[in-house]
């Protein structure tokens, strides 16, 4: 079974689109999934997907020992898709205590499919980022905003922690080192990674060895979504950048999604897009993702062969050209079909221009910021 975790460090990304999109395109290729709701703060999935579900899901087996996960696995309209929902009734299911989780994490694990697809709560808490760690290659989803890629950065970072976490005991003189690094609050996102590992290697070099081992295992997956330009593509280049210097850790892309009107429509009839329009380009971006996991699957199981990191940005980047291209030539096929009205248009721009207003702030944000910190440099 292949675990693939969809997360993301801010909300309102597209990882639940992209979750229950994926898992019905992968059934459509005759693979067996089971699709779970992690979100368990605010689970919205089956309403992505469509489905009307039976009462019982994550929440109930996080409170009831007793709770067997196939009683909360429920068939759906996609044949060899299940679907385990999270739970809005059982608002305190949030409050994961650590042997609930380890009993669930075990569960899912134990899981009897091929793919087990698991849309996760938007944030860098430690539960979220546990169940991410389930596999090496869970997917990042981000849109090109500026606190969109940071958060995505952030969230990379938590994991490497998580991991180096998890390569000490008590016993460990980089255990005390840890807390006193914890205590003292900020000192532990401010920290340089590389100049950390340095300092545990001289302290306890199999602490070293073993973190090296675990996080080889790491290979996050990228989605950039939301696209409105093949420019936004660069954000992507930054952030796999930023996470090999400064988190050594590689990142593949899984391609880029550009934003598409048609979701919108798909949303309000309750279907997933993929079920509404299989030919939006929004749908084919996903058809393009699912091949892409396939491929990688055979690759990684079949003989050692190297995929390089830096072909699949490249291949992204191309993606981003031409799926322009095709999403221009669909808006002016549905304006002369009369699908796109003139309205449609007009409410277009207008969210953009609100767009364009908040990326404005942003932008004097970042220049106060760089001006005050030339300033302090002047200083200096
Ligand atoms: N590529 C896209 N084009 C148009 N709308 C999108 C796209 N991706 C996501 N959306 C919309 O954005 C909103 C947030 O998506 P969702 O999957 O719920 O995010 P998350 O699960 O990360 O919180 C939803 O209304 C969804 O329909
Ligand atoms: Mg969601």
């Amino acid at each position: 079974m292949q675990i693939i975790a969809v997360a993301s460090g801010k909300g309102g990304v597209g990882k639940s689109l992209v979750a229950a999109n994926l898992a019905i395109a992968l059934t459509q290729v005759k693979k067996r999934v089971i699709l779970a709701d992690l979100d368990l703060g605010g689970s919205n999935l089956h309403l992505v997907l469509g489905e009307h579900v039976g009462p019982r899901g994550i929440g109930t087996f996080l409170n009831n020992g007793k709770t067997k996960i196939d009683q909360i696995s429920y068939p759906t309209t996609w044949k060899g898709l299940s679907f385990i929902p999270g739970e809005a009734e059982l608002p305190g299911a949030a409050n994961v205590t650590v042997p609930s989780k380890r009993r669930l994490l075990k569960a899912l694990s134990n899981l009897d499919t091929d793919y087990l697809i698991l849309d996760l709560g938007a944030g860098t808490n430690f539960n979220t980022v546990d169940f991410f760690l389930l596999s090496g290659c869970g997917i990042l989803v981000a849109t090109p905003t500026l606190t969109s890629t940071l958060n995505a950065y952030l969230f990379l970072k938590n994991a490497v922690f998580r991991i180096l976490s998890s390569s000490y005991n008590r016993n460990s003189p980089v255990h005390s080192y840890m807390e006193d690094l914890r205590k003292d609050g900020t000192s532990l996102q401010r920290i340089h990674l590389n100049k950390l590992l340095d300092s545990i290697r001289t302290m306890d070099s199999e602490v070293y060895d073993k973190y090296l081992e675990k996080v080889a295992q790491l290979r996050p997956r990228l989605i950039m979504n939301m696209l409105d330009d093949p420019r936004d593509v660069s954000r992507s280049h930054r952030l796999r950048i930023s996470t090999r210097e400064y988190l050594g850790i590689e990142m593949d892309s899984l391609g880029v999604i550009y934003r598409d009107q048609l979701q919108d429509t798909a949303q309000r009839s309750s279907l997933p897009i993929i079920a509404y329009k299989p030919q939006a380009v929004l749908s084919q971006a996903i058809y393009r993702i699912a091949d892409k996991i396939i491929y990688f699957d055979e690759v990684l199981t079949g003989p050692l062969t190297n995929i390089e990191a830096d072909d699949s940005f490249r291949e992204a980047e191309l993606e981003a050209e031409s799926d322009f291209g095709l999403k221009v030539a669909s808006l002016e096929e549905l304006l002369h079909s009369g699908a796109l009205t003139r309205g449609d248009l007009v409410e277009t721009i207008r969210m953009q221009q609100i767009e364009i207003t908040a990326l404005k702030k942003e932008n004097r944000f970042i220049k106060k910021k760089l001006v005050n910190a030339a300033d302090q440099g002047f200083k200096v």
